[in-house]
């Protein structure tokens, strides 16, 4: 199913809607060709909502000879409007929008409505409406504000909706969906975790060949999943890297070598290198210089061991050390091999789309080293994340991995607000391994975008049992979020406040003081750097 994009991601959740009933989606951009789509070979073709109104100029349009290419098209709201507009029907400006939870009458019979009650709860939001259908079509339902709140032509196999059937609020919308995939399109439902697996494990395996392949791990879902997935394919051509930054998370490291090096039996190379980024950081204060020097001396790192590993693989020394050789320049020799990138498809649409309005640029450590001839394996780019996290299952990774939060690349280092020393990385672990402890406790770890601690180097006063203290406070910081681009501080309850307050004063020394972070992002972001 090809899900056309029109802009301010309506598409990725249709695309993942389309994908939860287990048929294969993509997100192309509006400005493809009705050729490009035709090429594609798809199946149908979904034209998704967007923030613009067809009146407008300019707003995005279609290649309309998308309509007799004879691939059945289902119009969401925009894209119901759009194909309207571009057939000769009529969309107004009535000055009567519809936003929200709306009642939909069908009035004719539509092979996407099969046994609707009379009235359906719909989720609108529309300031246009479709005022005449194009000649062919039959409107299909009707709501206050709507005259035409669906419409078809399904001898030609054209559909449109008003509504939005991809959000949950849609009473019958996966139905809906389902009947257009699965009857009008005749999609079977085969795309599946299992079926993930084993594509991606011919893709690699038939990319790699019998090359060697790298993969650094963050002690994060997707480089473990990524990991996970090749090594399944490939086996012990792949080796893993990690590097302990001590700026990791309580746990994280002896969790990567109990999964990799025990369980998958993976090669895993574990550089312990807490030393020398505190070395690096030493009186650095200010956050983007921090990332700099985490990113560049990881890279540095990462370097001396693929160079390591690729001068071992081409110039096999009996018995013999490699770790003085450097590499032969990239121009010298053949890929050296491959190296895995945990890339998901939000990233791909991301920066492949011209109608996606913001673009998050992520300083992630791990870069590419740039004059090593590696080629990228990206097994997940395809994937949304919550399939990312259902292949980690399905690979057998415990679920502490695949369920963990998002952590920054630079770590503790940007929570801790001012100097990054051991001792402050010491504190702050302790401490936020407590709120996450209580957090999944409370049952709200999954709920949680993320939930962690942070620590302003800054000392306050207290008073501990007959003595004055004069200590680190530590604020604790909890969101909601969909994508991190947004976020909203969360609601804890107050006797886990309490709790968490408790114990971290108690549990962890050097601190003697709890706050909450209450902001909202905007204003604020979710990290404190
Ligand atoms: P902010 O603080 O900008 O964070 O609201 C948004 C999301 O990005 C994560 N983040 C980072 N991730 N390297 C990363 O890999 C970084 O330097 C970095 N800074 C922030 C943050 O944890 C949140 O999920």
């Amino acid at each position: 199913m090809l899900v056309v994009d029109f802009g301010a991601q309506y598409a990725q959740l249709i695309a993942r809607r389309v994908r939860e009933a287990h048929v294969y989606s993509e997100i192309v951009p509006h400005t493809a060709t009705a050729a490009d789509l035709v090429a594609r070979r798809p199946s149908g073709i979904i034209l998704s909502g967007g923030p613009k109104s067809v009146n407008e100029t300019p707003a995005p349009t279609i290649d309309p000879a998308i309509y007799t290419t004879g691939i059945p098209i289902l119009g969401i709201c925009y894209g119901a409007q759009l194909l309207t507009q571009q057939l000769g029907g009529e969309v107004s400006r009535t000055g009567r929008g519809e936003y929200g939870r709306t009642p939909l009458t069908a009035t004719a019979s539509s092979p996407l409505f099969v046994d609707w009650p009379g009235v359906v709860e719909v989720w609108m939001s529309h300031a246009d409406a479709i005022t005449a259908v194009p000649e062919g079509f039959v409107a299909t339902a009707t709501s206050p504000d709507a005259p035409v709140a669906a419409l078809h032509d399904p001898g030609r196999g054209i559909y449109g909706v008003q509504f939005h059937p991809e959000v949950v609020h849609t009473e019958r919308g996966r139905d809906l969906l389902e009947r257009f995939l699965y009857d009008v399109c005749r999609c079977p439902p085969s795309w599946t975790h299992t079926s993930i697996i084993e594509a991606q494990v011919d893709a690699v395996r038939a990319q790699v060949g019998s090359s060697p392949v790298l993969c650094a791990l963050s002690g994060g879902v997707d480089s473990a999943v990524a990991a996970a997935l090749v090594h399944k394919a490939v086996g012990d051509q792949l080796t893993c890297v990690y590097v302990d930054t001590g700026l990791m998370r309580a746990h994280e490291s002896e969790q990567v070598e109990e999964t990799f090096r025990r369980q998958f039996r993976v090669e895993l190379v574990h550089v312990k290198a807490a030393d020398r980024f505190f070395e690096a950081l030493a009186g650095v204060i200010e956050p983007e210089t921090k990332r700099k020097i985490i990113g560049e001396l990881f890279i540095r790192i990462f370097e001396e061991v693929a160079r390591d590993l690729v001068v071992e693989h081409l110039e096999p020394v009996s018995g013999g050390t490699t770790a003085t050789a450097t590499a032969a320049p990239a121009a010298d020799r053949e890929v050296a091999g491959y190296l895995v990138q945990g890339t998901l498809y939000p990233d791909v649409i991301e920066s492949g789309s011209d109608s996606a309005a913001t673009i998050k640029s992520h300083h992630n450590v791990g870069g590419l080293p740039e004059d090593l001839a590696f080629d990228l394996v990206e097994p997940l780019r395809l994937l949304f994340k919550d399939e990312v996290r259902a292949v980690g299952e399905e690979l057998g990774l415990p679920h502490d991995i695949v369920w963990r939060q998002p952590f920054p690349g630079p770590g503790l280092a940007v929570r801790i607000v001012g100097e990054v020393t051991p001792e402050r990385a010491e504190i702050l672990r302790a401490a936020d391994a407590i709120v996450v402890e209580e957090i999944r406790r409370a049952g709200l770890y999954r709920d949680l975008w993320q939930s962690f601690a942070v620590l302003p180097a800054v000392r306050t006063v207290g008073v501990m049992g007959d003595g004055r203290t004069y200590a680190y406070p530590v604020v604790i910081r909890a969101v909601t979020s969909d994508d991190a681009m947004t976020a909203d501080w969360a609601r804890l309850p107050y006797d886990l406040l309490e709790r968490l307050s408790s114990r971290i004063i108690n549990e962890v020394e050097g601190v003697n003081r709890v706050a909450l972070d209450i902001t909202s992002k905007p204003p604020g972001t979710i990290e404190w750097e």
